[in-house]
């Protein structure tokens, strides 16, 4: 049982930097590497958890940039190593601009270090749960045109904003501020149709509410599919991350059961 005096302890790890070992980055400590591999100890997929739902967002971002979007704003984006959105979408088009928003600052920090010389791409310091600061940060509109089709990636994050009138808000303030041919692009952890033991996931909620500052609040399939309401799904729609467009350098961890990707992901058009 947790008291309230663990509520109030120093949260040392975070969900960036625990994601980043899970990827197999050098960019974490010894805190965040405690609280990964206390995690993998009951759910030892995490990593391939991790490398799943990165190239689904490697596929989203490549299908975007070659649909035409010359503009990302990715918020929750983590640190940009081990195949980043600005260097994918770059490749394809090299005018094409990138603001990284994350709410660990040591995230924001590294990612400026690698994004130096860069002057298409950016990294802020920002919180999903306050859109409004995002969209008025100056790097944001100093980088972005809002009035042109932007991606907007919410990958791996919307599961750390458990609150749902919170998140549900913090989309549709996003969504709307987007010009028509924006996409959205969102990945989400989920237990639907997965079979979990409620003890393991007992762990993984503990450690993210215990050790960082950013608590877990998985969703089901409907949840997920409410934040795509009125926009356009691109095909194959919402499907466990594996299923959406697989490309021939993608992991093949859960091939025989996308299901125990335990992630969902979708692309939503604005029309
Ligand atoms: C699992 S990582 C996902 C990174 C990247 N989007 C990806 O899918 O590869 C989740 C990221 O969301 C960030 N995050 C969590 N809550 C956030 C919030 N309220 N606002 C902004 N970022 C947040 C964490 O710091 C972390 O970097």
């Amino acid at each position: 049982m947790v008291g309230a005096s663990d509520e109030n302890e120093a949260k040392p790890a975070t969900a960036a930097r625990i994601y980043d070992y899970y990827l197999g980055g050098t960019h974490n400590f010894p805190a965040d590497r405690e609280a990964a591999e206390a995690m993998m100890r009951v759910l030892p997929l995490g990593p391939q958890l991790a490398r799943t739902n990165r190239a689904f967002l490697r596929r989203a971002v490549r299908h975007l940039a070659e649909s035409g979007v010359r503009q990302f704003l990715d918020v929750g984006s983590g640190i940009p190593t081990v195949g980043n959105v600005h260097e994918i979408v770059q490749q394809i088009a090299p005018e094409t601009r990138v603001v990284y928003v994350d709410i660990d600052p040591v995230a924001v920090a590294e990612s400026e270090e690698i994004l130096k010389g860069n002057e298409l791409a950016a990294a802020v310091h920002g919180d999903l749960r306050e859109p409004a600061s995002i969209l008025a940060h100056p790097q944001v509109n100093a980088l972005l045109d809002l009035d042109r089709p932007v991606g907007l990636l919410l990958a791996a994050v919307l599961h750390f904003v458990p609150d749902d009138d919170v998140a549900y808000g913090a989309v549709d303030r996003l969504r709307a501020a987007l010009a028509p041919g924006s996409h959205l692009v969102m990945s989400h952890a989920t237990t639907d149709e997965v079979r979990h033991d409620q003890d393991e996931l007992d762990v993984a909620h503990d450690i993210y509410r215990r050790r960082t500052t950013t608590p877990l609040g998985l969703r089901s399939r409907s949840q997920f599919e409410r934040f795509f309401a009125g926009l356009e799904l691109v095909e194959p729609g919402v499907v466990w991350l594996p299923l959406w467009r697989p490309a021939p350098d993608d992991p093949q961890y859960f091939a025989d059961d996308p299901r125990r990707s335990a992630g969902l992901g979708a692309v939503g058009r604005v029309p």
